[in-house]
């Protein structure tokens, strides 16, 4: 086997959006593409390193969700790396690896940064998507000014280094060797089970299910299947059929594995039965989201992150109390006021997981979560999809309460937070960016006017100043806040891949327990309305209503 160096030449658009690259796997399977953006990182990581050395001496940790393309770009990266001057990649069993995994395993082994394969939750296949990411040291997504380092590389790139070896035998446990890089396939769960053995409370756990306590994982037929498996099931003594969907598959057998009440309506119609589990949860295509279900009961991810911090000291990972907590801006505002009832600093963050990333780094939260299907802690840098179970799981057992008295119980203590996202998929770019452009403009005169009741007391567009960096993140939002509390936000999708995605969030505050079980919609209609009214959607994006309401 030899290095080559191979001309190539510049594809336009490879700038990674809110989670790395994410394309069609038609774009994907041209000549080239996927090299490009490799051999791009890698000149970026060679060229940016402080010790002039670079990637050389260095380990990388790579894998992906399984999804269709993941086998065959797992090669091409073994073989970009090994003539990049990587001394060894330590590569997930079969080319898989979780995100959260990929995290774990990153900060155990100290090594130099990673490669995740996953267009998340995006749906897989020869027509779904396939998806690249670079995350550094920290275990955490790649800063903004290395991404766009790397988009900049992309646009200037004109050859490849890789290696011609014949691919390698990925799904065999054990060292082998590609030029002079070493690659040891590792056990892709064995890194994050020990970790989680160290945050929860395993006899606990194991003493629930030895009692009868059921439970239902619906892992999608995506990354989360071997992991919740192998601990749930394995180690824990979950009776054998608990995970099901748990084989990872090129298609994800279909499913859209997107871990909300429309994608994983099969979990939900199985937690509505009388036959019900105790406990339900999903996770998505790379197995760091996470949906919790309690018997005909769906908790919000917004509400999920407010009793995790409320209830954290009852998990032995957590007993020490917590730094702080962060939330994304468009999550709701369930968890703030826990946390001014507990004494605690409350980040509120752009969209994103990686902003979460320095005030993990810098000591100053602890718990951390989006309103899409995301919460996740210090131990790892990406939000962690089976964590949240277990955590729910070990909530329950501490608490001997079930997933829905936990949350009516929150709602009568800090009152709820309704809490609903509208989606409108499939807009034209333009539409989308002029509604975005008007609703700018009419800011100054939105505020102070009234909507029946209400007074809008803020109108921006959400900045965000990093208070470990002092970078600076604009135009992350338009958002409307009202003097009873209520919010209603405006952003387009940065994971998108076809036209643009309108995001709508609504939030209404009820303190009176009589009124804190109307149905969510209706719950927040008037809001909805209001948000048509001033942005024009129906006008604008010629949908009469949302694609996905959840
Ligand atoms: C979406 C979610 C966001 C999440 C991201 C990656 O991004 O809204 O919370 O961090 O996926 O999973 P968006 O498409 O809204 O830019
Ligand atoms: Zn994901």
């Amino acid at each position: 086997m030899t290095i080559q160096t191979t001309p190539t030449q510049a594809f336009a658009g490879q700038r990674p959006g809110t989670s790395g690259l994410r394309k069609k796997v038609s774009v994907f399977l041209q000549p080239n593409y996927l090299e490009n953006f490799v051999q791009s990182l890698f000149d970026v990581l060679n060229a940016s390193a402080p010790d002039g050395l670079g990637l050389h001496g260095q380990t990388l940790v790579l894998g992906g969700d399984g999804r269709y393309h993941n086998r065959v770009a797992v090669q091409t990266i073994l073989k970009l790396a090994a003539a990049n001057g990587v001394r060894r990649v330590l590569l997930g069993q079969g080319g898989i690896l979780s995100t959260p995994a990929v995290s774990a395993v990153i900060r155990a082994r100290e090594a130099f940064g990673g490669i995740v394969l996953s267009a998340s939750h995006n749906p897989g296949g020869p027509d779904g998507d396939f998806g690249i990411k670079y995350n550094a040291s920290n275990g955490g997504p790649a800063t903004e000014t290395l991404t766009e380092a790397v988009y900049a590389r992309t646009q200037t790139v004109t050859q490849i280094n890789i290696s011609d070896a014949p691919d390698l035998a990925i799904d065999t446990l054990g060292v082998q060797q590609i030029e002079t890089m070493q690659v040891e396939v590792i056990d892709p769960v064995a890194d994050y089970a020990a970790l989680m053995r160290e945050l929860f409370d395993f006899d606990l756990l194991r003493g629930m299910f030895a009692r009868g306590f059921t439970m239902r994982v619906d892992a999608m037929n995506a990354v989360g299947g071997p992991y919740a498996k192998e601990i749930l099931e394995g180690e824990l003594g979950a009776p054998v059929g608990t995970v099901v969907n748990a084989t990872p598959l090129p298609d994800f057998g279909g499913l859209h594995p997107d871990p909300n009440p429309v994608n994983a309506e099969n979990l939900i119609s199985h937690m509505a039965r009388s036959d019900a589990p105790d406990f339900g949860a999903a996770m998505d295509g790379d197995a760091d989201r996470n949906m919790v279900v309690g018997r005909n009961f769906v908790v919000t991810p917004s509400d999920s992150l407010a009793l995790m911090t409320a209830h954290a000291k009852l998990i032995p990972g957590y007993k020490a109390g917590l730094l702080g907590v962060a939330r994304s801006m468009p999550t709701s505002a369930a968890v703030d006021r826990v946390a001014r009832a507990l004494g605690l600093p409350c980040f509120e963050t752009p969209t994103g997981w990686k902003f979460f990333g320095n005030l993990l780094d810098a000591g100053r939260v602890t718990l951390c979560g989006e309103e899409s299907y995301g919460t996740g802690s210090s131990h790892v840098r990406e939000k962690d999809g089976l964590w949240a179970i277990l955590f729910w799981l070990n909530l329950q057992g501490a608490t001997g309460r079930s997933v829905e008295s936990l949350v009516h119980e929150h709602w009568r203590t800090y009152g709820r937070n309704y809490y609903t996202r509208h989606d409108y998929e499939g807009v034209a770019v333009d539409a989308a960016n002029g509604l975005m452009a008007d609703l700018r403009a009419a800011l100054p005169g939105l505020l102070g006017r009234i909507f029946g009741s209400r007074c809008v007391v803020l109108a921006d567009d959400f900045a965000y100043n990093d208070p470990v960096d002092a970078s600076v993140s604009k135009a992350q939002g338009v958002r409307l806040i009202f003097d009873d509390g209520a919010r209603v936000i405006f952003r387009l999708s940065g994971t998108g891949t076809e036209g643009a995605t309108l995001r709508l969030y609504l939030e209404s505050y009820e303190a009176d327990p009589a009124r804190q079980d109307i149905p969510v919609q209706s719950a927040l209609a008037d809001l909805a309305a209001l948000a048509d009214q001033v942005a024009g959607i129906a006008r604008r994006t010629g949908m009469s209503g949302p694609s996905v309401a959840t």
